[in-house]
């Protein structure tokens, strides 16, 4: 679907807000295979296929989600608080990758990843997303919607390490939104 097709489709920061939601929903499920595998390999690929889809989610939100939010009355400083919990969950990963998939370190590392992962989306529920309910302007709904719906896509679940799928799904969402 191009972009111009997308932005047609009309909706309100609910729907915004229920996207991130489900996206939400989708990590915790894959957070969980991650803790249920039953040997290395299984928790090196449910692993692998979590960090293709987080890099998305999370660049998603930094190019449609906080910076909207970030201009709602207060929202200055939870959009950035969540910004920084990214960039700690971004830390995190990077030592998940550059650990044995089958070690106990890495269960113990996944654990306080996961926790923190929660954490964070509690905080977006909470704190971040009703702002949006409030603040956004059409044209910002349309961008969120079509950058939300592109997250996931198969053939962009990313190469290289987290910071290299961050960077790339943060370049493609950029050009789908100043596209016109
Ligand atoms: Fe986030
Ligand atoms: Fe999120």
């Amino acid at each position: 679907m191009t972009g111009i097709e997308q932005r047609q489709v009309s909706g309100t920061g609910r729907d915004v807000v229920a996207a991130v939601v489900a996206q939400h929903g989708r990590i915790t499920a894959m957070m969980r295979e991650v803790g249920d595998a039953s040997d290395a390999a299984a928790r090196r690929e449910a692993f692998d296929v979590l960090r293709g889809y987080l890099a998305q989610h999370e660049a998603a939100e930094e190019e449609a989600v906080h910076p909207v939010a970030g201009t709602a009355v207060g929202g200055e400083a939870v959009a950035h608080q969540r910004e920084l919990e990214e960039t700690g969950a971004a830390q995190q990963i990077k030592r998940l990758e550059e650990l044995d998939a089958g070690s106990p370190s890495f269960g113990v590392q996944f654990g306080l990843f996961e926790e923190a992962v929660d954490a964070h989306a509690t905080a977006e529920e909470k704190e971040e997303l009703p702002l949006l309910e409030e603040s956004m302007s059409p044209d910002a709904v349309a961008a969120a919607l079509e950058v939300l719906a592109a997250v996931g896509a198969p053939e962009h679940r990313g190469a290289g390490d987290f910071a290299a799928m961050l960077a790339a799904a943060r370049q493609r969402f950029r050009a789908m939104m100043a596209a016109p």
